[in-house]
């Protein structure tokens, strides 16, 4: 039987990921023992897991380096790739956002060129113009964006908020919600229709757990 490849976003995803494997009966006890080793093997369920960049898991998974991923929605939408979303599994959940200083809450849909720093340009981007019809000035950063509106690096950030704790201690606030997010189970096109029967038993396996 051939391995089965899952691609996991390494960090907190990976770990709840993890979680719901082994609640179906598999074995992720190699990859639990911090190491730095990239592939892990399951040889009683013929299942290889990789830990990956969150930001590359559709990637691996578009081109068929794995078969499935478990990555968040928030990368999903910044990158675009062509893979199916089988499945929301609920878990990691937190909200995408247009945060800043409170005083930019009314003004930032009028200001001309609006200064956008975001971890996420293409989110951002879409977001102020296809909703709001703005053309904005995008920032691209890789971390720690809630500094950019506070060195006047940009007016405003469009960043994950999960406890809301980072905007508070650093005196910003959430001014208007994009989405809400979670992880997802995704799937390669080719691998879905190669390996139907594996990975629906997954799925439901998943599907069952999903606590809403
Ligand atoms: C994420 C996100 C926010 C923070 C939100 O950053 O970009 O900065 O977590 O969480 P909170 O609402 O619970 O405070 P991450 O920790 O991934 O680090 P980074 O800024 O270096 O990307």
């Amino acid at each position: 039987m051939k391995y089965l490849t899952v691609a996991l976003a390494k960090g907190r995803l990976a770990e709840l990921a993890m979680d719901m494997f082994e609640s179906i009966d598999m074995d992720c006890s190699e990859m639990r023992e911090k190491s730095r080793k990239l592939i892990f093997t399951d040889e009683k369920n013929k299942m290889k897991f990789i830990l990956v960049k969150a930001s590359d898991v559709p990637t691996y998974v578009e081109y068929g380096a794995a078969d499935i991923g478990i990555v968040g929605k928030d990368t999903l939408l910044e990158e675009g790739r062509n893979l199916y979303e089988m499945i929301n599994l609920n878990f990691g959940k937190c909200r995408m956002c247009v945060c800043g200083k409170p005083e930019m809450k009314d003004k930032m849909f009028s200001v001309n060129n609006l200064k956008v720093a975001s971890k996420y340009p293409h989110i951002a981007e879409q977001f102020f113009r296809d909703e709001k019809g703005q053309t904005v000035k995008l920032i691209k950063l890789n971390g720690s964006v809630e500094l950019a509106p506070l060195v006047g690096l940009s007016d405003v950030i469009v960043d994950i908020v999960e406890s809301g704790k980072t905007l508070e201690e650093n005196g910003l606030e959430v001014l208007y919600e994009v989405c809400p997010l979670s992880a997802w189970f995704v799937v390669n096109r080719v691998s879905m229709k190669m390996h139907t029967e594996r990975i629906m038993s997954i799925v439901e396996g998943f599907r069952e757990r999903v606590k809403e």
